[in-house]
C-alpha cells in the first residue's frame, strides 16, 4: 500500500503518500485512494503474464492493474469502450486457462461495490445512516490498527515478572474496542471493567466511580483500555485510582486521542489513531446513547447534531 504511517506508535487518518506510483489512468488513481483509505493493501500493475508464445518469445502479455495481496485477488478496471471491452475479456479468458490459480477479477462499478462488501464495507459514505458527516477510520483501519496493537501488547508482556495481565475496561465507549482487542492478544490475559460517570467539564477532577473492579490487582500487570482520551480527566483520577490498589504495572492503551482537547498530561502507551478535534461516534462511541453499534468511526453533521440538541437538550461533546 504506498501509504505510510506518521508517527511509530499512532496511526495517523490523514492519508500520506508514500512512494510515488506512476498510474497510466486517472480512474486507477482513483481507485488506488479509494483502497488507501479503506487502509486495503495494494500493489500496482506488479506481475505481466506471458499469454501467447512465438517460440521462445513472448508474443502476447498481460498486466493487470491491481494486486490486492490481503485475498491475494489481481484486479483489472474496465472502461466503458466496447472494443476495448471485448479485447480485455478475451485477454482474461486466456489468462484463466492458462493460470487456473490466479484470482483476477475484471472491475466495473457493480463489482468494485461488492469488492468493499466483502471487506465488510458498504459504499464509502454511508448515506443511509442519519446524521453521519464522513468516515473518519473505516472498518478495515480498525481492524488492521487492532491486531497491530494486540500484538504489540502480547509482545510488551511476553515473559513479564508480573502475576498475569488484566484489561481494565471503561465502560461503555470501549466495549467494541475491548471485545476486539482481547481477541488479538495471545498471552493468557483476564478482563474487568469499571464505569464512570460523566463529570462537569468546567469542575476539574469531578469523576466519581459507578462500578468499581471485581477482583483485586494486586502485583498483576494492569492495561486500561479506553475508547478515547480527551481532556484527560478521567484517565488521570482513573490512573491514580488504580495505582493505589498497586498493581505491578500500570499502563494505558486508548483506540482513539483526541490530544488537541487536552486539560491534563495522561501517559498514553498504546494509541490506535490520533484524530482532530471533532465529536465522533462508532465502534463503541455514542451521540445520546446512539451510533455505538456501528462498524467504523464517522463525525455527524454540526447541523445534525444542533438540531438534536435543540430538541433533547444539551450533551458535552467528546
Ligand atoms: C468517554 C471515554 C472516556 C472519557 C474520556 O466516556 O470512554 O472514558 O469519555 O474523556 P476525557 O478524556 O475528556 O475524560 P463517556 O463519558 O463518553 O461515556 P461512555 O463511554 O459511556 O460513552
Amino acid at each position: 500500500m504506498a501509504t505510510k504511517k506518521t508517527r511509530a506508535s499512532a496511526e495517523s487518518v490523514e492519508i500520506i503518500e508514500g512512494p510515488v506510483v506512476r498510474f497510466a489512468h486517472q480512474s486507477e488513481e482513483d481507485f488506488a485512494r479509494i483502497l488507501d483509505f479503506y487502509g486495503i493493501a495494494w500493489k500496482y500493475e506488479p506481475r505481466t503474464f506471458p499469454l501467447k508464445w512465438d517460440g521462445e518469445r513472448i508474443a502476447e502479455a498481460f498486466t493487470p492493474d491491481f494486486y490486492l495481496p490481503d485475498i491475494d485477488t489481481y484486479i483489472e478496471l474496465t472502461t466503458l469502450r466496447q472494443p476495448l471491452m471485448t479485447e480485455k475479456h478475451r485477454k482474461i479468458r486466456t489468462l484463466r486457462e492458462l493460470y487456473p490459480d490466479v484470482e483476477i477479477k475484471l472491475l466495473n462499478k457493480r463489482d468494485y461495490l461488492r469488492l468493499l462488501a466483502k471487506y465488510g464495507f458498504g459504499p464509502p459514505t454511508p448515506k443511509s445512516i442519519e446524521g453521519i458527516h464522513r468516515v473518519l477510520v473505516s472498518q478495515a483501519q480498525l481492524r488492521r490498527r487492532v491486531s497491530e496493537l494486540g500484538a504489540q501488547i502480547s509482545k510488551d508482556y511476553a515473559g513479564s515478572p508480573g502475576e498475569g495481565l488484566v484489561l481494565v475496561g471503561v465502560l461503555k465507549g470501549v466495549a467494541c474496542f475491548m471485545a476486539d482487542l482481547m481477541r488479538r492478544i495471545s498471552l493468557p490475559v483476564a478482563i474487568d471493567f469499571m464505569a464512570i460517570s460523566s463529570y462537569d467539564s468546567t469542575e476539574a477532577g469531578n469523576v466519581r466511580i459507578l462500578k468499581d473492579l471485581d477482583e483485586s490487582i494486586e502485583g498483576r500487570d494492569v492495561l486500561i483500555v479506553e475508547d478515547i482520551v480527551d481532556t484527560g480527566m478521567t484517565l488521570n483520577h482513573l490512573l491514580a485510582y488504580l495505582k493505589a490498589r498497586e498493581p505491578s504495572s500500570l499502563k494505558v492503551c486508548t483506540l482513539l486521542d483526541k490530544r488537541a482537547r487536552r486539560l491534563v498530561d495522561v501517559p498514553l502507551d498504546y494509541v490506535g489513531f490520533e484524530i482532530p478535534d471533532e465529536f465522533v461516534i462508532g465502534y463503541g462511541l455514542d451521540f445520546r446513547q446512539l451510533y455505538r453499534n456501528l462498524d467504523f468511526i464517522a463525525t455527524l453533521k454540526p447541523e445534525w447534531m444542533e438540531a438534536s440538541a435543540a430538541q433533547q437538550g444539551k450533551q458535552s461533546p467528546k
